[in-house]
């Protein structure tokens, strides 16, 4: 995952991270305090665990990420992460995290697809990725949760952003200063998670059911 082994590759490297991605995270963390200590993250788009690692050390043993990606992620040494490998597009992976989960604050996700160089179709992929996620967060997420997601800058992120500003009480788009100046990638941010109505009425009704 390291790219070119610039000045945020060395510094990434002199603090024990396993990817540059970890300062941004870092940076973004510092800014908009998305990860809180004692809480479970689900940390999407996880290997090589750059991120992972951040958000393990944030949550502190009290807390829990759980660390998911398509390719494997080589084990880390720390006892609160839990790592599932799958496709967050699959059913099955999310209902793989449900499982675990239990109640979750955030739900951040730095996944990207394999670039194929036409810009139209590499930002059609992230932003369906970005999507996805945002998909996981309203299956997970506590009211006031947290949400974090890369993607590319695009028609489609704005169509995303506004679809989050429905359903976060706070929203913010960014770029961490360590993001190179030629890329296009960019994150989006909602803090304050409104359940949507219609599933508050859902677990309403399970709650009156049960005993
Ligand atoms: C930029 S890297 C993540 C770096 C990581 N956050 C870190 O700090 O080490 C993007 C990751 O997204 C993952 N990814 C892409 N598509 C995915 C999908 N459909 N399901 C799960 N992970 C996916 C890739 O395998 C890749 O590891």
């Amino acid at each position: 995952m390291y790219q070119k082994k610039d000045g945020a590759y060395r510094e990434a490297k002199s603090q024990g991270y396993r990817a540059r991605s970890a300062l941004k995270l870092k940076q973004i963390h510092n800014k908009f305090r998305i990860l809180k200590s004692g809480t479970t993250v689900i940390d999407i788009g996880a290997s090589p665990g750059g991120w992972t690692q951040v958000a393990a050390e944030k949550v502190g043993p009290g807390g829990k990420v759980i660390a998911v990606d398509i390719v494997d992620m080589e084990p880390l040494d720390m006892e609160n992460v839990t790592f599932i490998k799958g496709d967050i597009m699959d059913e099955h992976t999310i209902e793989r995290i449900r499982e675990i989960a239990g109640e979750v604050t955030s739900v951040i996700s730095d996944m990207a697809p394999k670039t194929t160089g036409i810009a139209d179709l590499d930002r059609g992929r992230s932003a369906i990725l970005a999507s996805m996620a945002l998909e996981v967060a309203r299956k997970t997420l506590k009211p006031g949760g947290i949400f974090l997601t890369k993607i590319f800058q695009s028609a489609e992120s704005e169509e995303l952003f506004l679809e989050m500003k429905q359903e976060f009480a706070y929203t913010k788009r960014f770029r961490p200063p360590s993001t190179r100046k030629r890329s296009v990638e960019m994150y989006l941010i909602g803090k304050g998670f409104r359940m949507p109505a219609h599933e508050q009425g859902l677990e309403d009704e399970h709650q009156s059911e049960s005993p």
